[in-house]
C-alpha cells in the first residue's frame, strides 16, 4: 500500500517534524506540502535538516490537490483547519484528516469560542472528530475520518494523571500541573519572548490564570472522573524542544503506598509502545526523549505523605505533535501502530 500524504503548514516546526517522520515511513509518499509565501521554493532551503530526505518544493494551498490525497495533516495555527477541512472532506469523502491544531479538540463549540475568541465554523466536524490520544481512544481513532491530535502539554499531563483518576486512588479535585516547555512549543513565527536574549537566561511562568490547553486537559480527565479540576501553570524554559510536567494529586485517605501507586501506573501502560514507566525512584529527563515518540513517567509519594507526584516528559514536537499524529495515522489505516516511529530519543 502507498498512502499519498498532503501537509498543510510545511514551513512550521511540527510540519518539518512530520516530513522527517513521513520520509522514514515505508507506506507513505509525501505528495504536497504547503507554504503560502514560500510556494515554489525548495523545502530543504527552509529546513536544511531535510536536505536529501524531502525532495519537494512547497506548493500553494491547493484544495483540489490536497483533496486528491489519502490523508492530509493540517499543522496550522488554530482557526485554519476548521475552515479548510470541511471543504476537503466535501471534495473527497474518503479522505482522512489529522489536525495538529486545537480546532477539533474540544467537544463543545461554545467552550471552543470561549477560549479561542471566535465562533467555531465547523460544529458538524467538531462533533465527529475523535481525540487522538491512542492510549485512551485507540478503537475510535481506528474508525475515524477526522482526528484531533492532542496538544503537547495535554499529552504530557493527561498520560500522567488519567491512570490515577481511573484507579480511584486520588481525589479528582484539586489536581495540580506545573509544566515546562521549550521555545519550539510556540511555533516558528518570531516572537520577542522566544528570542535567545529573552528566553535564554531563565525560566518563567505564563498564562497561569488560564492557558488554552486547560479545557482540553480537563475534558480528557473528566472521562475518568466527572469532577476533575486542574490548576495548570505552564513555563517557558531555555531549551529548543521538550516538555517536563510535575503533576500532583491528593490520595484518598491512605489508600495506596508508593509501590501500589507505581504498580497502578505500570499496569495501565504495560502494553503501550509509547509510554515508559520508570522504576520507582526515577526522574525522567526531557532531553533524553528528543526525537522519540515517547512519554516517560515516574511516580513518587514524597515523605509518605498524602500527595502523589507524577513526573512526565515528552518531546513536544514528536509525542506532543508529529509522532503522535503518525501513530494516529497508522491506526486509521490499519497499519502497525509503531510503523515509522523508530525507537528511542537523542541524548545529550
Ligand atoms: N510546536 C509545538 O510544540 C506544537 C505541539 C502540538 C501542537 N501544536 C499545534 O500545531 C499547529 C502548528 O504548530 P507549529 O508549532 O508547527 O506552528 P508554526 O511553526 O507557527 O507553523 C505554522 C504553519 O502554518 C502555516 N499557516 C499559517 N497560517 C496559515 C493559513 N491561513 N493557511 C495555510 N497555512 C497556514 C504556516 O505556513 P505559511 O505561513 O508559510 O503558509 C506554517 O507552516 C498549531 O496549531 C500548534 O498549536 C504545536
Amino acid at each position: 500500500m502507498t498512502i499519498k500524504v498532503g501537509l498543510v503548514g510545511g514551513t512550521g516546526y511540527t510540519g518539518a517534524e512530520l516530513m522527517r517522520l513521513v520520509a522514514g515511513h515505508p507506506e507513505l509518499r509525501l505528495d504536497c506540502v504547503t507554504a503560502r509565501e514560500l510556494s515554489g521554493k525548495v523545502v530543504s532551503d527552509t529546513h536544511p535538516q531535510l536536505r536529501g530526505v524531502v525532495d519537494l518544493v512547497f506548493s500553494t494551498v491547493d484544495n483540489e490537490r490536497l483533496a486528491a490525497c489519502d490523508v492530509v495533516f493540517t499543522a496550522t495555527p488554530h482557526g485554519v483547519a476548521m475552515r479548510l477541512v470541511p471543504i476537503l472532506l466535501a471534495a473527497n469523502p474518503a479522505l482522512k484528516v489529522i489536525d495538529l491544531s486545537a480546532d477539533f479538540r474540544l467537544h463543545d463549540a461554545s467552550e471552543w469560542e470561549r477560549w479561542y475568541g471566535e465562533p467555531h465554523t465547523a460544529p458538524e466536524q467538531l462533533a465527529e472528530a475523535v481525540y487522538g490520544l491512542p492510549e485512551y481512544h485507540r478503537e475510535a481513532i481506528a474508525k475515524a475520518q477526522l482526528v484531533a491530535n492532542p496538544g503537547c502539554y495535554p499529552t504530557a499531563v493527561i498520560l500522567g494523571l488519567a491512570p490515577l483518576l481511573e484507579s480511584g486512588l486520588v481525589r479528582p479535585a484539586p489536581l495540580f500541573a506545573s509544566a515546562v516547555s521549550g521555545t519550539s512549543g510556540a511555533g516558528r513565527i518570531p516572537r520577542v519572548a522566544q528570542l535567545l536574549s529573552e528566553a535564554g537566561g531563565g525560566v518563567s511562568a505564563y498564562n497561569a490564570s488560564g492557558h488554552r490547553h486547560l479545557p482540553e486537559i480537563e475534558q480528557a480527565l473528566r472521562e475518568q472522573n466527572a469532577v476533575a479540576e486542574l490548576s495548570f501553570v505552564p513555563h517557558l524554559a531555555p531549551m529548543g524542544r521538550g516538555i517536563h510536567a510535575t503533576l500532583c494529586a491528593q490520595l484518598i485517605a491512605d489508600m495506596a503506598d508508593e509501590k501500589t501507586l507505581h504498580h497502578t501506573l505500570q499496569e495501565r501502560y504495560a502494553h503501550e509502545p509509547f509510554v515508559d514507566v520508570m522504576p520507582l525512584g526515577g526522574h525522567p529527563r526531557s532531553g533524553d526523549l528528543r526525537g522519540g515518540n515517547l512519554c516517560r513517567l515516574a511516580i513518587h509519594r514524597p515523605q509518605g505523605r498524602g500527595v502523589v507526584v507524577v513526573l512526565s516528559a515528552i518531546d513536544n514536537l514528536v509525542k506532543g505533535a508529529a509522532g503522535q499524529a503518525l501513530q494516529n495515522m497508522n491506526l486509521m489505516f490499519g497499519l502497525p501502530e509503531s510503523q515509522g516511529l523508530g525507537v528511542g530519543g537523542l541524548a545529550p
